[in-house]
């Protein structure tokens, strides 16, 4: 795969890009970059709240034959459905760039849980600084990983602190329990009021923590740094980031598109059916606090839930949503 363009409105940016990254054409628009470029892969990169019309423009250019965008995949639910079925329809590969899937220190922790070495899953629990939509995403795509992107049962959320208005529209904190079976829970914590695990209190971001508790043992996976495993035995393991496999989520993640227009994998671990299940439950946290009540994830009404909250809580501006 070679870069041959890119389009920012900020032009000036995109330049220096392109010359940074020996990239050989840029421009100032999508319309301009589409009307003379003939793509197969477009990355689109810009606010989540420009998402649908962006990637539906892009679907409908013949040589495109993949989109990948950033997370959150869109805001609302329903902007998020309609640009699937877009790419569906068009026979688009849509991938979001939810990269932890890729991540050495969660592909090994998954190994291990894959291997019985932390015996029969008991319940999972994942935290993240940054609210649903800035990082609750990646901890809600993490946990569906774990769990072979099964679909939940029900989902019961709360939210305090209410909706900010930033680039990652979202509750300032959030509180989900995501119900598997009986026997198996998810319990998700995001935003402001979810723990500090990190030593440095300036790194807000890598406050992203994944655990897995078994019935021989529990680990604790925590985004960028390693992770540790308490096993039953009295064993502890502790691996720094730097003693796993050294890996490029994001180059993998690329590879893993070309893999699959290649024909040489059929589906991408990122693909928009996985997200849009991600999707779902965050939005289930939403319907789930609104109404004081357990909710199924594919219940219908769920694309509202965030406007409905946010006019019964309030909007908030704060410094992190930036
Ligand atoms: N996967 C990850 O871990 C990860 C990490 C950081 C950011 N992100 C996501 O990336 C997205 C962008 O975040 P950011 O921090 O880079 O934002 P940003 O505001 O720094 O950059 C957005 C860019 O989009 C450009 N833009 C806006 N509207 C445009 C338009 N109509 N046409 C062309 N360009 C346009 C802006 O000029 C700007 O350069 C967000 O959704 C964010 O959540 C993901």
């Amino acid at each position: 795969m070679k870069l041959v363009a890119a389009a920012d409105l900020a032009i000036d940016k995109v330049r220096k890009f392109c010359e940074t990254y020996q990239v050989p054409r840029s421009y100032g628009t999508m319309d301009e970059l589409l009307a003379r470029e003939e793509p197969q892969v477009v990355t689109f990169i810009a606010p989540p709240n420009l998402r649908r019309p962006f990637v539906q423009q892009i679907a409908h250019k013949e040589s495109v034959r993949a989109i990948l965008i950033e997370k959150p995949m869109e805001i609302d639910l329903a902007d998020a459905e309609a640009m699937v079925q877009t790419c569906r329809d068009r026979g688009v590969l849509l991938v979001i760039s939810h990269q932890s899937r890729f991540m050495t220190e969660f592909l090994e922790a998954r190994a291990w849980v894959e291997q019985g070495r932390i015996g029969q899953l008991e319940c999972l629990r994942a935290t993240s600084k940054g609210n649903l939509t800035a990082q609750g995403t990646h901890m809600i795509d993490l946990l569906q990983f774990y769990l072979n992107d099964r679909e939940p049962l029900w989902v019961m959320g709360q939210i305090d602190g209410g909706i900010e208005t930033g680039l990652h529209r979202a509750a300032v904190s959030a509180a989900a329990t995501i119900s598997y079976d009986d026997h198996l829970h998810a319990y998700l914590e995001a935003g402001l009021r979810s723990p500090h695990h990190h030593p440095d209190p300036k790194q807000f971001w890598l406050n992203c923590r994944l655990e897995v508790h078994g019935q021989e043992g529990a680990l604790y996976v925590d985004w960028g740094c390693g992770l540790r495993a308490l096993l039953s035995d009295g064993s502890r393991i502790v691996k720094a980031r730097s003693d796993l496999p050294r890996r490029d989520e994001h180059l993998d993640l690329v590879s893993e598109i070309a893999d699959v227009l290649d024909g040489k994998t059929s589906s991408h671990r990122c693909s928009a059916e996985n997200g849009l299940r991600a999707h779902r439950i965050l939005s289930s946290i939403y319907r789930s606090a609104h109404d004081r009540r357990a909710v199924g994830c594919t219940e219908p009404g769920l694309s509202v839930a965030l406007k409905e909250i946010t006019t019964a809580v309030g909007a908030v501006s704060l410094a992190t949503s930036a």
